[in-house]
């Protein structure tokens, strides 16, 4: 990727983002110093990040969210407040825990009433679940405190059962969780719960010398592309296109539409995986000296970003052009077949 696209987002006045920015981030030119790295997971009104940056002035605090509003309102009070220790990224945690972070970045990481809406078993991935607090644990320092706060009895269940099954956290306490965190600033989630009468949960581990999963750093892989003969023309192929899905494990792709342009054809594409999703275009083009011979690629518009799942997307859209007619062939492919199985 071109690096001069990540110099000085900050002053360009962008927003932070997991899409655009490079995968695993050397956060040092993002903070202009190095220092030990905090972590908040879905900080939603800020009160507790602002509290962590004025608590740890010698330490940087990472804030991650997915709601924009959010964003806004905490990013006006962090300029406000001179908070320069603090950034604030558009991401999921799944997202950044994967591709951002490097195994042992982090020495804190706080997560304060997540999946309000757990009890109700939307379609909604909850954050505390296995895999997810397996890199966790890995992008976690030696001694690096994990601290979670719900305020709901089965959350707290679940996540006990979860953190008990983790031999890479010691519990700092000497049961599950505490009613009771003294010194602790309260969240808004937190204020309601304890106006409302009901009790909240805290939890508190720390990273221990047991060897964490091994999970790779989710760094990018090369760009797709394919390149096929097929005696079919564009207008033919995109005639017989019709939407056609994938599903495998947590991976799902959906081929939702086709459009024409001068001389390609442009798949629309939705591609969901464990730690991001991507809605993208999958671009066919006519190859100017061979009429023949078209070039399957991923479209650089947005910030696609080139992850297994969008390899497996042009495998299987390369695959439908093959399946398309008995003389259509791949000549060449830059697609990682040991990954995602390439039939070409
Ligand atoms: C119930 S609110 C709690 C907000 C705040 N921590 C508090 O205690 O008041 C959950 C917050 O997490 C954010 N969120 C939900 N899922 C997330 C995810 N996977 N990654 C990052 N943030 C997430 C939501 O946008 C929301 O702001």
């Amino acid at each position: 990727m071109n690096s001069s696209r990540f110099e000085d987002p900050i002053e360009a006045g962008e927003k932070l983002n997991s899409r655009s920015l490079p995968w695993p981030t050397d956060w040092r030119p993002l903070f202009g110093t190095e220092r030990p790295l905090i972590l908040e997971i879905g900080f939603g009104y800020g009160h507790y990040l602002v509290h962590l940056a004025r608590t740890y002035p010698d330490h940087h605090v990472i804030g991650l969210e997915i709601s924009n509003r959010c964003l806004s309102k905490v990013e006006r009070w962090v300029k406000r407040a001179h908070l320069s220790s603090v950034r604030l990224i558009h991401s999921t945690a799944e997202t950044a825990l994967a591709h951002l972070f490097t195994p042992a970045s982090l020495t804190q990481v706080h997560i304060n009433f997540p999946d309000p809406w757990f009890k109700s078993r939307h379609e909604h991935r909850r954050l505390m679940q296995r895999d997810t607090l397996d890199v966790l644990v890995n992008r976690l320092a030696p001694d690096g405190l994990l601290y979670l706060a719900t305020d709901i009895s089965e959350y707290a269940e679940m996540s006990a059962e979860l953190l008990a099954e983790t031999p890479g956290l010691d519990n700092l306490y000497e049961t599950p969780w505490v009613h009771q965190m003294p010194g602790r600033v309260m969240t808004k989630y937190e204020r309601k719960a304890i106006a409302e009468g009901r009790p909240c949960y805290y939890f508190a581990y720390r990273r221990n010398q047991q060897p964490a999963h091994v999970i790779v750093e989710g760094r990018e892989l090369i760009m797709p592309h394919v390149v096929l003969e097929t005696p079919l023309s564009l207008e033919m192929l995109y005639e017989r296109f019709q939407p056609f899905e994938y599903n495998e494990n947590e991976m799902h792709i959906h081929f939702m539409q086709v459009f024409r342009g001068d001389h390609s054809l442009l798949f629309e594409v939705f591609v969901k995986e464990v730690t991001i999703e991507q809605r993208v275009a999958l671009v066919l083009l006519q190859r100017q000296d061979h009429p023949t011979e078209l070039t399957l690629q991923l479209s650089t518009l947005g910030y696609p970003r080139p992850t297994i799942g969008i390899h497996k997307a042009v495998s299987l859209l390369s695959k439908w052009l093959v399946d398309s007619h008995p003389e259509t062939r791949v000549i060449k492919h830059t697609v990682q077949s040991e990954l995602v199985n390439f039939v070409g």
